[in-house]
């Protein structure tokens, strides 16, 4: 049988997914790592511990598939957590820890950045103002910071570019992926020899840049006899996990949109032409599709909040979920859903790594605003869930403002499987949110963007049309949305209200 196999190299796991030539999942693993957070605000992970848990999934997937019948794999896309900064010596060896996405250490490179080249031509070369969590200001914060490690970095990659670099031995990107680099000439789809010129950061440390479908490379010998794959196999581009979520979730013309609620949240949407908000409360990138763009929020602590309270809170969730063979997170549902709209008066705001989205504020902290003696558990799980969903709001908000459509809205993502969450999205938005079909998000994106690039379809449109549907869709409840408005309107005032006092926190 011929199949396709999608890497998503995610912040708490790596998901590795087989899939038939006609998009049904034949075989899934996924192998889970560690976060380090050195300091307050710092978040990194181990390239090395990617790539075993790649390895893991392939051997896992190529196990039960082939159990089923014999699987000719036509070709491989990778999706992955943007932003992070891989950096390797000349021999291919990873030099220091990856610096990941949620990393807020780089407030000072943002200022460097910004008197080097000057905002305004930062924005119209990137497509967004100089940004503490994209990889560019974590490039000058290594070169400042530790100048040995800078002084043998011979390449720059991505996340999931590592992957790729294992499995093929080439030093290559994409365009979607590449835009959250803050290294690219956005409209041009290429890199920028000005921005790399003024920040002092060689070109050739850089990989090649492609389109997300285009093949750039095939698996090695060193990696089939690593990972049991054939040799030969063709490595297509792929894309950040948002723009390869996008392709998994059918969003692939203007007018689309979709919410994921992972580890972070974003709000994407895809447009024609190059849409800038000049505030940065909102990304612009290249898609994953040629010729089209995004513009992308992104919330730090989604899922990251919900895990947090689970992890220091919630224990005896853990403990009662762990005895009956269920997901915990199943059981802080069933008690979210037991407490009123407003959570008894209890506001969250979910800053627990920083924000991007739409705060671009590297200080910002996690608050509960509210909390009473009556509050239970309970209280702070629905606050949390309301919190991240405020967020998304917000960050709509933006969208609308900008003119970029957000209303035809699909919905995935872990989070989204809390069928509470999607009612508090679609009410908040007051828009209908779908769920895909089949809901695979970033790692069906990838497969799919290596089908097209190895022939299987002719186009993204195509295959997406073929492929991938509407599930269950969530109307919006006018009623219940008027009574989240006074919350939300106040969610909104108590980050104008404490901004200040976030950054007096920070210089204590
Ligand atoms: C997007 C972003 C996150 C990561 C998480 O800008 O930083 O969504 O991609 O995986």
């Amino acid at each position: 049988m011929r199949a396709l196999l999608g890497i998503d190299v995610g912040t708490s796991g790596t998901k590795t997914v087989l899939y038939s030539v006609d998009g049904a999942p034949l075989a899934s693993h996924t192998a889970e790592y560690p976060m380090a957070q050195p300091k307050n605000g710092w978040a990194e992970q181990d390239p090395c511990d990617w790539w075993r848990a790649a390895v893991e999934g392939i051997g896992a997937v190529l196990a039960k598939g082939s159990a089923a019948d014999a699987v000719e794999i036509a070709g491989i896309g990778l999706s992955g957590q943007m932003h992070g900064l891989v950096m390797l010596d000349a021999d291919g060896a990873v030099l220091r820890p990856s610096i990941i996405w949620c990393d807020q250490r780089t407030e000072a490179e943002i200022e460097d950045m910004k008197r080097i080249l000057g905002e305004k031509r930062i924005i119209e070369i990137t497509a967004n103002p100089p940004m503490t969590g994209f990889t560019a200001a974590k490039i000058l914060w290594v070169k400042k910071n530790e100048p040995e490690v800078y002084a043998k970095c011979a390449h720059i990659l991505l996340p999931k570019d590592y992957i790729r670099y294992r499995l093929t031995g080439e030093f290559a990107t994409e365009v979607s992926d590449a835009s959250g680099m803050q290294l690219m000439d956005v409209a041009g789809r290429k890199w920028s020899d000005e921005v790399l010129g003024a920040f002092g950061i060689d070109k050739a440390l850089l990989a090649k840049m492609h389109e997300s479908q285009d093949v750039t490379g095939v698996t090695s010998a060193a990696c089939a006899k690593e990972t049991g794959l054939a040799e030969g196999i063709p490595v297509v581009g792929g894309a950040g996990d948002n723009p390869a979520a996008a392709v998994g979730t059918g969003v692939v013309a203007h007018g689309k949109a979709f919410t994921t609620i992972g580890t972070s949240a974003v709000v994407y949407a895809v447009s024609d032409e190059v849409r800038i908000d000049l505030a940065g409360r909102v990304h612009s990138l290249c898609a994953s599709v040629p010729g089209k763009w995004t513009v992308m929020s992104c919330t730090q602590g989604a899922g990251l909040s919900l895990q947090w309270l689970r992890n220091n809170v919630c224990t005896e969730e853990m403990r009662q979920a762990d005895a009956e063979g269920v997901d915990p997170y199943i059981l802080m549902d069933k008690l979210a859903d037991g407490v009123p709209i407003g959570a008894d008066r209890l506001l969250f705001l979910p800053y627990l790594m920083g924000e991007r989205s739409p705060h671009p504020d590297p200080d910002c902290r996690g608050v509960f605003c509210g909390l009473s003696g009556v509050h239970t558990r309970a209280n702070l799980i629905r606050a949390v869930l309301e919190g991240v969903a405020y967020s998304q709001r917000e960050c709509v908000e933006v969208f609308r403002e900008m003119g970029v459509p957000a209303d035809d809205m699909m919905i995935t993502g872990g989070g989204a499987k809390s069928r509470i969450w999607r009612q508090m999205l679609a009410d908040l938005y007051g828009c209908a949110v779908s769920v895909p079909k089949p809901d695979e998000g970033a790692a069906l994106g990838a497969a799919i963007l290596a089908g097209v690039g190895t022939g299987v379809w002719g186009s993204l449109g195509e295959a997406c049309g073929a492929l991938i549907g509407k599930g269950e869709t969530i109307q919006p409840d006018p009623a219940r949305g008027a009574a989240y408005e006074p919350y939300y309107e106040l969610y909104k005032k108590l980050y104008r209200d404490l901004k200040e006092d976030f950054k007096t926190l920070a210089r204590i």
